[in-house]
C-alpha cells in the first residue's frame, strides 16, 4: 500500500521525545534541550534583541504554544546561562511546519540556525512528514537564504500576513522526498 494511504488508515502516534545533549558547532560548545515555561523570559529577551525591541509572540503565545505537547516540539540552545536561539515545529497531518526561529545576533552565522532547522527537518521525517513548511516575511531575505539552502522553495504569498507591519509573508516549502534529501545532505 502507498505509504500516505497506510498511514490514512493506521495513523501513527506523533513522537516529538527529545533527549537533551551537548552540541558542537564551530569549536563552541552548547546545550541544546526542549523548551518549557522557565525558558520563556529568556524566550522573550532574545525576541526583543532580534526584532529591534518587539516581541511578535509576546509571554502569552510562547507560553500557549509551549502546553502543546501533543503535536508541537520547541527546542532551546544555550551557551552557559546564555539562551543562543530556539526553534519551534507543529506536525499538523502529513506535515511538519516551522513556527519560529531565531538566534541572537552576536550568535549568528556560526550554523545554529542551520542545526536547528535541519534538526526539526529530521524529527518531521521521523514522524512521517511528507512535506515542511513556514512562513517568512518578504523583505527578510537573511532567513530566506537559510530555507533555500536547505531546500524551501517559495510556495505562495499571504499578503498583509503580518497586519500590524503591514508586510506580506511568503509561504514556502520543502518536499521530503529521498531525492530531495540526497541533494540538500
Ligand atoms: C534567520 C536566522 C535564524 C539564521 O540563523 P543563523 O544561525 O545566523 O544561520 P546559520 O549561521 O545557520 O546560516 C545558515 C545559512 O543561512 C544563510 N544565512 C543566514 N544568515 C544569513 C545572512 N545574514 N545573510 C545571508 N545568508 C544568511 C546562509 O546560506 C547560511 O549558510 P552559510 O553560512 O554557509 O552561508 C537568524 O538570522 C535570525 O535569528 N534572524 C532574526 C529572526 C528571524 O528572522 N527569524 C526567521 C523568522 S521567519
Amino acid at each position: 500500500m502507498l505509504r500516505k494511504f497506510s498511514l490514512f488508515f493506521h495513523p501513527v502516534e506523533i513522537d516529538l521525545s527529545f533527549s537533551p545533549f551537548a552540541l558542537r558547532l564551530e569549536n563552541e560548545t552548547y546545550q541544546i534541550m526542549k523548551a518549557s515555561d522557565e525558558n520563556i523570559a529568556d524566550l522573550l529577551k532574545l525576541e526583543q534583541e532580534v526584532y529591534f525591541g518587539r516581541t511578535p509572540w509576546g509571554r502569552f503565545s510562547f507560553k500557549s504554544e509551549l502546553k502543546k505537547h501533543a503535536n508541537s516540539l520547541y527546542l532551546v540552545v544555550y551557551q552557559g546561562s546564555t539562551l543562543v536561539g530556539f526553534v519551534g515545529m507543529r506536525m499538523q497531518a502529513q506535515e511538519g511546519h516551522i513556527t519560529n526561529i531565531a538566534v541572537k545576533p552576536s550568535f549568528q552565522r556560526r550554523g545554529i540556525g542551520e542545526f536547528l532547522l535541519r534538526t526539526m527537518i529530521e524529527m518531521a521525517r521521523k514522524n512521517h512528514a511528507v512535506q515542511m513548511t513556514l512562513e517568512v516575511r518578504s523583505d527578510n531575505y537573511n532567513a530566506q537564504s537559510l530555507y533555500r539552502k536547505l531546500g524551501f522553495k517559495d510556495n505562495f504569498i499571504r499578503k498583509n500576513y503580518y497586519i500590524t507591519e503591514q508586510a506580506d509573508a511568503v509561504n514556502m516549502l520543502k518536499k521530503l522526498t529521498d531525492k530531495e534529501q540526497e541533494e540538500v545532505n
